[in-house]
């Protein structure tokens, strides 16, 4: 028996979208062993106890990409990062089924073959490379090859997300976005993502400030996100560097080098509608771990 954890990841981080991904210390944990039943689920909310659930699609799918017979499998899962809130729960559903397949079966694929499934899965590699390597990924994919590269991330720097109680689904939150962009918006994203890696290395606020903003999507997804308009005003009365959406949404991600921020703004943000829940996560630079138990 074994056990895979995989952290929570933010995707995006305003100008990178599809690319800049980012891990956090908050976990869901996938375990796996034979069962005489073709398949067990527990753990997880009586809905997601069947074939259909992300974790064992992962699974089976890693079963076919070996060519191997499936085999009959028990996986208990236990999360702690909210469903469809843009903090790659999917992701770390995707990343558990694969590994636990890989290990499962004694194939033990290497990891570029494990990160090739599963952002063929999850079709952008944006959550998956942070969920797998740990810390600030930037990850491109070419010929169906995702690759991805670290970056350094300041320890200065700190992280708060704010989840809505309602959901958001990536297809919706991908849905509105345009087919086509500007020349000029692109150059606005891709010149601000090159500096906005740098300026978080060196923590530098004025340029982490300039650079989050974006413009390919969060002006076509921030009213899916009801309150998302009072949030960005609380955060940025509190000094916020940049208040950005968490990958598809409805999370939204606040930077800032004040570690203090959270009764400050907690009482402000608890008079809104939606029962926001704030959190300040650490960056995970771990990625994803094996626990033989
Ligand atoms: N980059 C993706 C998006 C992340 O923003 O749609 C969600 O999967």
């Amino acid at each position: 028996m074994f056990r895979v954890k995989v952290p929570a990841t933010t995707a995006n981080l305003g100008p990178g979208f599809d690319s800049l991904g980012l891990a956090f210390k908050l976990y869901s944990y996938f375990t796996f062993k034979k069962s005489d039943k073709p398949l067990i689920i527990t753990g997880c909310e009586e809905k997601y106890q069947n074939e259909n659930n992300l974790v064992y699609y992962s699974f089976k799918k890693t079963f076919e990409y070996m060519n191997l017979p499936l085999m009959n499998v028990e996986i208990n899962i236990e999360s702690s990062v909210p469903v469809c809130r843009g903090l790659g729960s999917s992701a770390t559903c995707i990343v558990g089924g694969v590994l636990g397949a890989s290990i499962l079966s004694g194939k033990n694929l290497p990891m570029e073959e494990i990160f090739k499934i599963c952002n063929s899965i999850e079709g952008h590699p944006d959550n998956i490379a942070p969920a797998l390597f740990g810390g600030l990924t930037v990850s491109l994919v070419e010929n169906d090859i995702p690759y991805t590269v670290k970056y350094n991330i300041s320890k200065d720097l700190n992280f708060y997300v704010f989840i809505p109680e309602f959901e958001l689904s990536t297809e919706k939150a991908r849905n509105v976005l345009p087919k086509e962009i500007s020349f000029k918006d692109g150059i606005y994203n891709i010149s601000r993502t090159g500096v906005l890696l740098k300026a978080l290395e060196l923590g530098d606020e004025k340029l982490i400030k300039i650079s989050l903003s974006d413009k390919l999507h969060q002006q076509y997804r921030l009213p899916l996100i009801d309150e998302s308009s009072e949030i960005i005003k609380i955060c940025n009365s509190n000094n916020v560097l940049g208040t950005v959406i968490s990958g598809a949404g409805p999370t939204l991600l606040g930077i800032t080098k004040n570690s203090n921020l959270i009764n400050e703004i907690f009482s402000q943000v608890k008079l809104l509608n939606n029962n926001w829940k704030i959190k300040k996560l650490d960056v995970d630079f771990s990625g994803t771990i094996i626990e033989y138990l």
